[in-house]
């Protein structure tokens, strides 16, 4: 379509909501479905895509893979999309970030270099297990590149330092997670219960001062078959991917990722912490009131287990929500279905998700769909489904703010604001998630 004018991706992207209308980018096609928006059979998972490309939703919801569709589609069309430029300095050979694993394109980086990215939260409650190309990635350097033949861990505690081959790793019982125990290796070194108090692991991933990635835990926590500290090698049943750690990365359940170490080349059974920069002047919390002038790293614990904390997936923030009618009750009574994710550190389990729209007056509990492991040992999140009721006064007005704050084992409840948890490393916020939508 070369008589239409041709859009930057970055004029696209100022299109991603109602207010601004909304376009999106199919191939190199560029659309307005501000129109269609409120239309959509799929309802507002066509805002995930605002002023962005549909191309990898549309790989995921294959009803749209029809030419009645695509029909549609181009009923919308506007322009065309300016072809992508030259590859930027960072991809070319010698730069620490030329051998960067590729990636889907549904993880939206907060960051690029280093990568961390999550998938649009519209899809992270649609089912329990997250696929593999959509699971978060947290990285702190560039991803370095091993082969398998080559890797060696180094193993240094009771008494004796040994180096394994991943081979010697597998050959361990391999546990869910699909990985070997920690316990088992550190028991087979001789480690002692009184040895020591720490265990700390160090990453392939280097600085630009060639110190490696490092982070430490409690021996206690490390030796305790309930502690369930895995060396995996395996994700969902398939060869850890380059970006979670390939080929041993450390799962240390119930503790902050920081701590779960990828890429993993070396463990010391040790009286101290690791001196490792993100174990020492990272990773933990303050007083709202410490600033950068006052912070002693020094003073603060480092953070281990996470606290309580959920957040609504769907609907999503600016969406406009259809109110579903009660049959039962009088004409204009309804209600909205609200979906999301809570989750607690230390293994303690969600009991209670608690939803309000009319802040705080009413609360409703959420149906919890969980795993049947044991508290203390209950590391999966857990989906919840709630129904909220909207009440005519509600509907008139049209705006509505929904909160939900979850309740875990130890009666532990997520704090209501951020102003009170605020902390200088932007670490722990788990203050209640609020979402603003209009109700229709
Ligand atoms: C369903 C159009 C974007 C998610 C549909 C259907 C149409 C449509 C016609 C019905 C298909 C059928 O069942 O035969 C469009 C158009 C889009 C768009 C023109 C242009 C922007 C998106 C995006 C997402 C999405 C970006 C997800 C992020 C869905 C889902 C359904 C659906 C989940 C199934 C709903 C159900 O069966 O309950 N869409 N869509 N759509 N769409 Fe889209």
């Amino acid at each position: 379509r070369p008589e239409l004018p041709t859009y930057k991706a970055d004029q696209v992207e100022q299109h991603n909501c109602p207010e601004n209308r909304i376009w999106v980018t199919y191939g190199l096609g560029v659309y307005d479905v501000t129109d269609f928006a409120d239309n959509h059979p799929g309802g507002d998972k066509i805002l995930m895509a605002a002023g962005s490309a549909i191309d990898p939703f549309w790989a995921i919801y294959q009803q749209h893979n029809t030419l009645e569709v695509l029909e549609l589609l181009e009923g919308f069309r506007i322009g065309n999309l300016e072809g992508p430029l030259v590859a930027s300095v960072d991809d070319e050979l010698g730069s620490p970030w030329a051998q960067e694993p590729p990636r889907h394109a549904l993880l939206k980086p907060a960051s690029k270099r280093p990568f961390n990215a999550e998938p649009p939260i519209g899809l992270l409650a649609e089912q329990f297990y997250t696929p593999n190309e959509l699971f978060y990635v947290r990285n702190h350097l560039p991803v370095p590149v091993i082969s398998p033949e080559d890797y060696e861990l180094e193993i240094e505690g009771g008494g004796k330092e040994q180096t394994l081959s991943l081979e010697r790793i597998k050959a361990l019982p391999k546990h869910s997670w699909s990985g070997a125990r920690l316990c088992d290796l550190l028991r087979q070194q001789g480690v002692q219960p009184d040895e020591a108090k720490h265990v700390i692991f160090e990453g392939a991933d280097l600085d630009p001062t060639s110190h490696p990635y490092g982070a430490s835990i409690p021996l206690a926590k490390a030796l305790d078959p309930r502690g369930d500290v895995i060396l995996a090698y395996e994700m969902n049943d398939e060869p850890l991917s380059r970006d979670h750690g390939y080929p041993i990365r450390v799962i240390v359940p119930g503790t902050v990722g920081a701590r779960n170490v990828k890429w993993l080349t070396r463990i010391v059974v040790a009286d101290r912490e690791s001196d490792s920069h993100w174990q020492q002047n990272d990773y933990k919390g303050f007083s709202p009131s410490t600033d950068w002038d006052t912070v002693d790293f020094g003073k603060s614990e480092a953070i281990q287990a996470m606290p309580v904390t959920s957040a609504i997936c769907t609907p999503q923030a600016g969406s406009r929500v259809k109110v579903e009618q009660d049959e039962a009750k009088g004409e204009g009574e309804g209600h909205i279905t609200v979906r999301g994710y809570a989750w607690s550190g230390g293994g303690r389990k969600i009991v209670r998700v608690d939803l309000t729209n009319d802040e705080g007056l009413s609360w409703h509990v959420a149906e919890l769909e969980q795993e049947d492991s044991p508290d203390g040992r209950h590391y999966g999140w857990s989906l919840w489904t709630a129904r909220l009721p909207v009440s005519q006064a509600q509907r008139r007005a049209g705006d509505v703010e929904i909160w939900a704050k979850a309740v875990d084992s130890a009666y532990n409840v997520q704090p209501e604001k951020f102003e009170h948890i605020w902390n200088l490393r932007g670490v722990l916020a788990n203050a209640y998630h609020k979402v603003k939508v209009k109700i229709v």
